[in-house]
């Protein structure tokens, strides 16, 4: 079973989380997508994917104390992380702590993935400031790539199950 934990302020990377358990189910992993805040028990998963969404160039908090409180859980399991941030043609930059949790974690890979904005959902404060950096406004979340991606969880846990097999 496959862990999807993700961290989401206004519900677009949640989605991106539920869609990437239901396209690991549709490649016949069992999976599962949690909140961060819900997981409780790492130890009964065989593999875990974190995302979270990115502000002001960060991961969401709870994102990254999931990590730190199970570090060790983590450790020993295949691991994949994705964010979800960058908007329409706006520069690709990668979330500060990532590379670090990346690496400390040995995941296997770090997608960024592009997210959604929608006026409508955000704060007085939040939409004083996409205003401000003139943010582009849209989902612009590429859910082919999603599911492409997630497929090729699926085939590795897959492969891994084969050679543990045998
Ligand atoms: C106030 C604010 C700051 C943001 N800062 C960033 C950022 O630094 N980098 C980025 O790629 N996206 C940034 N975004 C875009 C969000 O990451 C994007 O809208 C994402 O899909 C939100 O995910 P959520 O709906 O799960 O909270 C920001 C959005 C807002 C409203």
């Amino acid at each position: 079973m496959v862990l999807v934990a993700y961290a989401s302020k206004h519900g677009s990377t949640t989605e991106v989380g539920r869609r990437i358990a239901a396209a690991l189910i549709e490649n016949g992993v069992d999976a599962k997508a949690l909140p961060v805040n819900d997981v409780v028990d790492i130890a009964s998963y065989d593999a875990v994917v974190i995302g979270s969404s990115v502000y002001f160039g960060r991961w969401m908090r709870e994102a990254v104390a999931l990590v730190e409180r199970n570090r060790a859980q983590l450790a020993c399991r295949p691991i994949w992380l994705f964010s979800v941030g960058p908007l329409g043609d706006q520069a690709r930059a990668e979330p500060a702590e990532v590379e670090s949790l990346a690496t400390s974690l040995d995941a296997i890979e770090h997608r960024l993935l592009a997210g959604a904005l929608d006026l409508h959902k955000l704060s007085f404060p939040e939409r004083v400031i996409v205003k401000g950096v003139k943010a582009p406004t849209g989902d612009f979340r590429d859910w082919k790539e999603i599911d492409s991606w997630a497929a090729t969880i699926a085939h590795h846990m897959k492969e891994s199950t084969v050679r543990g097999a045998i």
